[in-house]
C-alpha cells in the first residue's frame, strides 16, 4: 500500500474536444446509448473525489498473467507472449499509486470467452482472457499476456475491431474511474475501426497505442509493449462510450 498522501481535491472538467462525442453514429450502439438531453454540470462531492481503496491482498497469485490464470497445470495459452506495462498518472504527471487495473482481452484469435460471442474462431482451452493488478508506489503496472487478434462484429456490413486490450481503472476517486482500450503500434486496422474514428483528434487516438518496447523485451520469451496512462485532465486517456464488450 502506498504511504503517500491521497489525492483530496476536485478534479478537473473532462476535455469534451478531446475525448469522443457520445453521439457517433457509425458507432451504432452509441445512437441509443448517447443522452437524448443537455448534460446538467455538478460540483464535485465527496463521493465523487473519494474511492475504494485497493490492497495487495486483492490479487490472486496468476492475476497479473493471462497466459496461466486459466490454464492447466503445466500448459499455457496458445499465442505471442507480450509483456504490458506503464504508469497510471495523474494530469500533472505524477503516479497514481494503489490503482486498480483490470484487463479483458480475445485470444490469440480473435475469440472471447463470452457466451454471447459469435465469431467463428476457436476457443483457446488455456485462456481465460481477464487480470488484473495493482500499481506501484509510482504509479507502474505490469502484466503479461498473449497478443488478441482482431475480430468481426456487427457494426456495419463487415467492420473489424483491431487487436485491442480493455482496461478499467479505478484511481483514487470515483471521479478518476477510466474504461478505455489498447492498441498496438504498427497495426492498419486502427485506422478503420468505426470506434476508434468516434475520437476527433488524431493525437488522442496515438494516446490509445502502445508502443513496442524493445528495452524491456525478455530474449526467447516475450515481446514488451508500453501504455501509459493518465486519469482524468486535459490528457487523460480516452473514456469509451461502451462499458463492455466489443
Ligand atoms: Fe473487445
Amino acid at each position: 500500500m502506498s504511504n503517500k498522501k491521497p489525492e483530496t481535491g476536485a478534479f478537473f472538467q473532462r476535455d469534451r474536444q478531446w475525448h469522443p462525442p457520445a453521439y457517433t453514429p457509425d458507432y451504432k450502439t452509441s445512437v441509443v446509448r448517447s443522452p437524448q438531453r443537455a448534460l446538467l454540470s455538478l460540483d464535485n462531492t465527496l463521493s465523487e473525489i473519494t474511492g475504494p481503496v485497493f490492497g495487495h491482498a486483492l490479487l490472486g497469485e496468476l492475476d497479473d498473467d493471462l497466459i496461466h490464470n486459466f490454464a492447466k497445470p503445466g500448459e499455457s495459452a496458445i499465442g505471442q507472449r507480450i509483456i504490458v506495462h506503464g504508469r497510471v498518472v495523474d494530469e500533472r504527471g505524477v503516479g497514481v499509486a494503489g490503482a486498480l487495473l483490470e484487463f479483458w482481452q480475445a485470444n490469440a484469435g480473435g475469440r472471447y470467452r463470452h457466451k454471447r460471442e459469435g465469431y467463428l474462431a476457436a476457443l483457446d482451452p488455456n485462456f481465460g482472457g481477464c487480470g488484473r493488478t495493482i500499481t506501484d508506489e509510482d504509479g507502474y503496472y505490469r502484466f503479461r499476456t498473449v497478443k488478441p487478434g482482431a475480430y468481426p462484429w456487427p457494426n456495419g456490413v463487415n467492420d473489424w475491431r483491431p487487436a485491442h486490450i480493455h482496461f478499467s481503472v479505478f484511481g483514487h476517486g470515483f471521479a478518476q474511474r477510466l474504461i478505455t482500450q489498447m492498441y498496438f503500434e504498427g497495426d492498419p486496422m486502427i485506422w478503420q475501426c468505426p470506434i476508434v474514428k468516434s475520437i476527433p483528434d488524431k493525437a488522442a487516438i496515438e494516446q490509445l497505442i502502445a508502443a513496442l518496447d524493445r528495452q524491456n523485451t525478455i530474449p526467447m520469451d516475450a515481446r514488451a509493449y508500453k501504455f501509459d496512462i493518465v486519469l482524468r485532465g486535459r490528457r487523460s486517456t480516452l473514456f469509451e462510450n461502451r462499458m463492455e464488450g466489443n
